[in-house]
């Protein structure tokens, strides 16, 4: 069964779910952490950055991300490598080639999702972090009749064009295909925590909660993992009622 822990703030759930990530570096020799990118884990990445100042190191740690656009260079404003070299990367002893993100300009889209999935099994994730989209997407396996399992190319959804516009000066811009690690590699990690915040989230995560399984919702396919947590804020929890289930508010102690 899903776990959930709900916090008054998304401040205090994004130092909760970052004394765990710092208890999983301290405690493994090498641990792998599958990241995602997005407006959900950037307090997350800066409260990693302010640990790795107070003496947290990562100098062991391997990253491996779930997604990026394609046709974005990596020092493209907008693609994922380049979000995680500002938020996180730059900013901590992590050596470049302990981190992975696909590669958005390979000129051979099936190789190079072929070449991530091996990335993925000479690395199985310890934690795996996600956001969710408004349309209960993960990473990008968007809401489809059927989801597919590996690392594959996905033409983002209408409403997912349509919220990235934020971070494009003109919709013409917003990259419309995305490599993505599929929902089984997603479902290999050894814990997953999905992170959600704000009300305009609470839609989807009841949807991910259902008890229903389905395609339309990927984030559905969660329930099925024995070691899920999901992080939530107060307004992020406010549809769990829907599901008889009362957000009761975590103190910060895991
Ligand atoms: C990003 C990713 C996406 C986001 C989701 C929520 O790497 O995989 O699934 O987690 O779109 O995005 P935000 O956090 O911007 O609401």
């Amino acid at each position: 069964m899903v776990k959930i822990r709900t916090f008054e703030t998304a401040q205090l759930a994004t130092v909760y779910v970052a004394a765990i990530i710092e208890a999983l570096i301290t405690a493994h020799e090498h641990p792998v952490l599958g990241l995602a990118t997005g407006s959900t884990p950037v307090q997350l990445y800066r409260q990693l950055v302010e640990f790795h100042h107070q003496g947290l190191h990562f100098s062991h740690v391997t990253t491996v991300n779930l997604d990026e656009y394609v046709g974005l260079s990596a020092d493209h404003p907008q693609s994922y490598r380049r979000f995680m070299y500002d938020h996180l990367f730059s900013h901590i002893d992590i050596s470049p080639e302990q981190t992975f993100v696909p590669n958005g300009q390979a000129v051979d889209l099936a190789a190079e999702c072929a070449r991530y999935d091996k990335i993925l099994e000479a690395h199985p994730i310890d934690l795996q972090i996600l956001g969710i989209g408004h349309n209960g997407h993960i990473g990008f396996n968007e809401p489809d009749q059927a989801l597919q399992t590996k690392t594959h190319v996905v033409r983002l959804a209408e409403d997912t064009i349509v919220a990235n516009t934020r971070f494009f000066s003109r919709l013409e811009d917003v990259p419309t295909q995305a490599i993505t690690m599929g929902i089984q590699s997603i479902l290999q990690a050894k814990a997953i925590i999905l992170m959600a915040f704000g009300s305009d989230k609470a839609a989807a995560v009841r949807r991910a909660l259902s008890g229903e399984v389905s395609t339309s919702v990927p984030a559905s396919f969660l329930q099925m993992h024995p070691q899920v947590t999901f992080v939530l804020d107060a307004e992020a929890a406010v549809e769990m009622k829907m599901l008889g289930r009362d957000p009761i508010y975590s103190a910060l102690e895991p």
